[in-house]
């Protein structure tokens, strides 16, 4: 390619470099630079939530993935390269992330209406806020003006990201080195009101509950007979169940459903049998307003958490874009 087919870009390019520094996120960041941004969002998740209803739930998912993660900066939806292990692969994620191609039809039409203005990182914090709105939850503002990540690292991923077997007290101390509360975390773990994991996710509690060579005893009988069947020993683990009863809704159902015995994951259950947590369920299973805040609190903190390092606006949410050098070197 031509430079200057490439000029207009590199000219963006070293415009954002000399703003990264004194940049904070605040709501309406597009308002100038791309009115229609978050219009194009909201119309995307709702035609992925037509086309396949579970998708808006994996997209929302990525939020959290990314987020952790050396912060919000869609380092979740680069590909490996042959020169970076990227983060899809990683132990939490392999087999279990889906809808990046959700993320793609979004990057493509903001691409159309005001080409590399809207960061990646920002199309994940968006679509998720849409994901529950558009599932019967809570509508709030987000705040904008995230850069993308230059690199992904799996073993970050693999380092931070909790195991379904994880137990209150660890998801605990987990989310307060991200300078979230038990409330935050527990109502962050209410994102499980919509959605589906796997049978690969549940197999130690059905089975073999920390070595017992018993199921887990918190798990409500026949909720745990109707496990058994969906997920039998020997049988394919990629099978999925719902995360809680009404897994298209974005409701408190998740937290009747553990004050009932009835939590898919083990770390979900977990936060009704722990002392620590258990208020917080009872609370949400009580008050689906009180959970909505809460909700909403946690997904605006976990939104803030940003690397510090050095990003750009990718033209592809699943590849780095090229240096400007390399394209001097090129020319
Ligand atoms: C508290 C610690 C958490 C743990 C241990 C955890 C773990 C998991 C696991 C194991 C699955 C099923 C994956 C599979 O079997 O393939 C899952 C699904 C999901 N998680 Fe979490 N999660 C946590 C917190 C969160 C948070 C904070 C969010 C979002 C803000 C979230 C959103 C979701 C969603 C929406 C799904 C369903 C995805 C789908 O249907 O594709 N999770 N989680
Ligand atoms: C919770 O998990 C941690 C780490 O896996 C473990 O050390 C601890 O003993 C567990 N706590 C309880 C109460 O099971
Ligand atoms: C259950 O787990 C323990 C410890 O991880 C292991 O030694 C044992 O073989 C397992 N039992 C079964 C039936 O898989
Ligand atoms: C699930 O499917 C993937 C590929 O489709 C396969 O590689 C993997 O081994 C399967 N996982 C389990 C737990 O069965």
């Amino acid at each position: 390619m031509s430079l200057l087919l490439l000029l207009p870009h590199l000219i963006i390019y070293l415009l954002l470099l000399t703003v990264v520094t004194g940049e904070f996120l605040r709501p309406r960041f597009y308002s100038d630079s791309c009115p229609e941004a978050e219009s194009i969002v909201r119309r995307e998740m709702k035609k992925a939530l037509i086309k396949e209803p579970r998708s808006v739930a994996s997209v929302m998912r990525l939020q959290f993935h990314d987020c952790f993660v050396n912060g919000c900066d869609a380092s979740v939806l680069l590909d490996d390269t042959p020169n970076m292990l990227g983060e899809k692969l990683s132990l939490s994620n392999i087999n279990s992330l889906r809808s990046f191609e959700v993320v793609d039809d979004i990057k493509e039409a903001l691409e159309k209406a005001c080409p590399v203005t809207v960061s990646c990182a920002d199309i994940v914090i968006m679509a998720s806020r849409d994901a529950v709105a558009l599932t019967g939850g809570p509508d709030w503002e987000v705040k904008l003006g995230r850069k993308d990540s230059l690199t992904a690292s799996q073993q970050d991923s693999d380092d931070i990201m909790p195991s379904p077997r994880a137990n209150a007290t660890f998801l605990i101390d987990l989310f307060k080195r991200f300078h979230l509360s038990v409330k935050d975390m527990v109502a962050l773990s209410g994102s499980h009101s919509i959605g589906q994991g796997r049978c690969f996710s549940v197999m130690f509690r059905l089975y073999n509950q920390s070595g017992s060579g018993k199921p887990d005893p918190a798990l409500e009988p026949s909720y745990r007979r109707k496990l058994d069947k969906l997920c039998p020993l020997g049988g394919d683990e990629n099978v999925t169940g719902d995360l809680d009863a009404t897994p298209r809704l974005f409701d408190n159902q998740y937290f009747k459903d553990l004050v009932s015995g009835r939590g898919f994951l083990n770390s979900d259950q977990t936060l009704y049998t722990s002392r620590e947590t258990r208020e917080y369920v009872k609370m949400f299973s009580e008050d689906e307003a009180e959970f909505f805040r809460a909700f909403e609190e946690g997904m605006v903190k976990l939104g803030d958490l940003q690397s510090g390092r050095d990003g750009e606006i990718r033209f592809n949410c699943r590849v780095v874009n090229r240096k400007p050098i390399d394209v001097l070197r090129e020319f």
